[in-house]
């Protein structure tokens, strides 16, 4: 890997600018410390640009994307595209970037970070030690599945939950990989009691799991997991599932961590890889100063880990974010009444926090290794 990362930057929608400049600082940091060159290239995606450039994906928003190293994306979609029909609204623009990017395994951690334990809704006992990774199949499923359509006249609408046998076995032996560095379990979710797509998806994952004797596999239906996830959400390692049931699953383990706020995540796989928190763009709090830059700096953490290959930092970035917590600094979304220590701080704010810590915590590995 060069020391010249282009890094995409499609900032998008409502929070999404404002969450993407702090996570683009913390890079910034690390960049200059290892000596790496991250060269940024800002690109309009979704609804700004819509009302620029009349589409979501403009054309040279892709061709920037296409000759990076990295895509890193904000939040797209607002409330004036609501009436909009799906291909034309600001998360068109989104899923023709994924599909054109390649990448079909979003990897989304949902961790229960100790500082924020009183945080869910969940009990702490339920919650304390939670370490999930889900695997979200991201280019096949309903998403993009053919025949697609909404007849207004004769009141039919319908998508196609669709899957070749390869396009599962490429994701789950990402999962079975990532197990091996983890826990050494995959749940696989599905719908195999109802759907013949789930059929192939559960054999198919079984299959695969034969190449990987160390890793225990079992299967959940959705309907299962989503209940397990709030009442045992410690048994899971690895979660492997189709897109929408991974779009679902992945929001409710977020009560696990205590906010949306929290979630990275990273896209590989495919040509370019891509890098966005889970969360939207929010915008009845854009530019209030509300939002968590928490989701969007562990995904820089995570673009230090999986394109930059600088694992050290990675963990360095995602211990600062920790370490802030348990000074008590909360962003809105946060923040609980009975905290006795927290204090309140704005989007910016936080993200210096983050900034400063990362810099301490850089400083004092580097003097610990010159001794
Ligand atoms: C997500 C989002 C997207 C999705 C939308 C914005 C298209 O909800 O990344 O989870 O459904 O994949
Ligand atoms: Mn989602």
């Amino acid at each position: 890997m060069s020391t010249e990362i282009k890094v995409t930057i499609v900032s998008g929608d409502g929070i999404g600018p404002e969450v993407t400049r702090e996570a683009v600082q913390i890079l910034e940091c690390i960049g200059q410390l290892n000596n790496y060159k991250f060269h940024f290239v800002e690109m309009p995606i979704g609804g700004v640009a819509i009302r620029q450039h009349g589409s979501p994906l403009p054309r040279a928003t892709l061709d920037a994307a296409l000759d990076s190293d990295a895509v890193f994306l904000g939040a797209v979609g607002g409330n004036e595209f609501n009436s909009l029909s799906p291909d034309k609204r600001p998360e068109a623009g989104l899923l023709q970037l994924r599909q054109a990017l390649g990448g079909f395994a979003n990897l989304r951690p949902s961790i229960a970070y100790a500082p924020l334990s009183h945080n869910s809704p969940l009990r702490p006992e339920v919650t304390d030690g939670a370490n999930i990774l889900f695997v979200r199949e991201l280019l096949g499923g309903l998403y993009f599945g053919e025949p697609r359509s909404w007849d207004r006249e004769s009141g039919v609408g319908f998508n196609t939950m669709r899957y070749t046998r390869e396009e599962v076995v490429r994701v789950a032996r990402v999962a079975f990989e990532l197990a091996q560095k983890r826990r050494h379990k995959v749940t696989s979710v599905d719908k195999a009691n109802v759907l013949e797509v789930s059929q192939l998806w559960r054999a198919t994952v079984t299959e695969v799991a034969a190449e990987y004797p160390d890793v225990a596999l079992d299967h959940l239906y959705v309907d299962a997991c989503a209940m397990h996830l709030m009442n045992t959400p410690r048994n899971f390692d690895v979660i492997v599932t189709e897109n929408l049931f991974g779009d679902i699953l992945s929001d409710e383990a977020a009560v696990i961590t205590g906010s949306l706020g929290m979630l990275p995540s990273a896209t590989i796989g495919g040509a370019v890889n891509l890098y966005e928190p889970v969360h939207g763009s929010a915008p009845d709090i854009a530019g209030t100063g509300k939002a968590n830059p928490l989701g969007a700096i562990l995904t820089a953490a995570m673009l230090l880990r999986h394109t930059a290959e600088l694992e050290q930092d990675a963990q360095a970035v995602e211990t600062a974010v920790q370490r802030v917590l348990a000074e008590g600094y909360r962003t809105a979304d946060l923040a609980r009444t009975n905290q006795p220590n927290q204090q309140i701080v704005t989007t910016r704010e936080m993200g210096k926090l983050v900034f400063d810590t990362l810099n301490e915590i850089i400083n004092r590995n580097q003097a610990m290794h010159a001794v």
